[in-house]
């Protein structure tokens, strides 16, 4: 089996999506820790050029579990701050004989100036571009919940403009068959994405997916408090009661309790919050061990 990139949910095909999906499953039920075969071991270096918890700490515990070894990058004692760029932070990772790269890097498309990089390399968010490591483990919270994609009714509702978590998880789910709407405020919308009216969808969706604000990436709106954006765009108490009783919840998180969600609907019964973290790791073995190429399950990727 090949060494492989994964660094959109493009590169996957359907097929690809579900065997990771299972990978992860069995991952979850086998109560062990599947070891990298000897001949694939590598030295992973967990490259964050922006802030993390779930993404970085899972992908961690994932290289414990899967028995490989890994060392963290850490943006403000390295050369970046010399002015080194991207490409050659990278290209001095590859020469120094690493043998996977897990990035985050607030640039959309960062991956683009490494197209000459020969280690295989798992994007763990770029910009507001892509995060197919969440949009996997949103994914299976899904796939566990309803044991199917299609014709479940998505809505995906917030910063949909700054949102990477919306891109991809509006492509793959499109894709295996649910019918994904967005909505949130007007001066958030994104061309190609078919926003809604948040009220008039709350009975509509089996899934509702609350985003997060991405402070971070600029946006903001200008006229609102944030009580009045959780009484205007959020998840309030009343809307909640109005979701359908098979519902669930999700949030990729951080939150900002109070703001996209009433900070007492966090660990409500609906909620899968916390379950699409646990899910983060199962998930990011599997991709893990697509990436490296080995196959404790004697499932073949070609
Ligand atoms: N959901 C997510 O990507 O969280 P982190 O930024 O904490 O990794």
């Amino acid at each position: 089996m090949n060494k492989k990139s994964l660094l959109t949910m493009k590169d996957l095909t359907n097929a690809e999506i579900y065997d990771l999906l299972n990978d992860a499953k069995a991952f979850h039920s086998s109560h062990k820790d599947w070891q990298v075969p000897d001949n694939h071991h590598v030295l992973i270096a967990n490259l964050f050029f922006e802030p993390s918890t779930r993404t970085h700490y899972s992908f961690l515990m994932a290289e414990h579990r899967l028995g490989v070894q890994s060392v963290d990058f850490n943006p403000e004692s390295s050369s970046l701050t010399k002015g080194e760029t991207l490409y050659d932070t990278v290209r001095t990772f590859e020469a120094l004989g690493y043998g996977l790269f897990i990035i985050r890097h607030p640039q959309d498309d960062y991956f683009r100036e490494l197209e000459s990089i020969h280690v295989p390399i798992i994007n763990a968010g770029d910009g507001a571009g892509h995060h197919p490591s969440q949009c996997l483990l949103d994914l299976l919270t899904i796939y566990e919940e309803f044991g199917r994609f299609k014709d479940l009714n998505v809505l995906i509702c917030g910063d949909i403009a700054h949102s990477r978590v919306a891109a991809s998880d509006g492509e793959a789910l499109t894709r295996l068959g649910a019918r994904v709407r967005f909505a949130g405020p007007k001066e958030w919308e994104r061309d190609g994405y078919a926003f809604y009216d948040f009220d008039q969808n709350i009975e509509w969706a089996d899934v509702i997916i609350m985003l997060r604000i991405q402070r971070e990436r600029g946006a903001k709106l200008e006229s609102l408090g944030d009580g009045e954006y959780l009484e205007k765009y959020g998840l309030s108490k009343e809307r909640y009661a109005r979701m359908k009783d098979h519902a669930i919840l999700m949030h990729p998180a951080p939150v900002n309790r109070g703001v996209e969600i009433d900070t007492d609907l966090v660990e409500a019964p609906k909620s899968r919050i916390f379950k699409q973290m646990e899910n983060g790791v199962y998930v990011r073995m599997a991709m893990i061990k697509y990436a490296l190429g080995f196959d404790p399950f004697g499932r073949s990727y070609v």
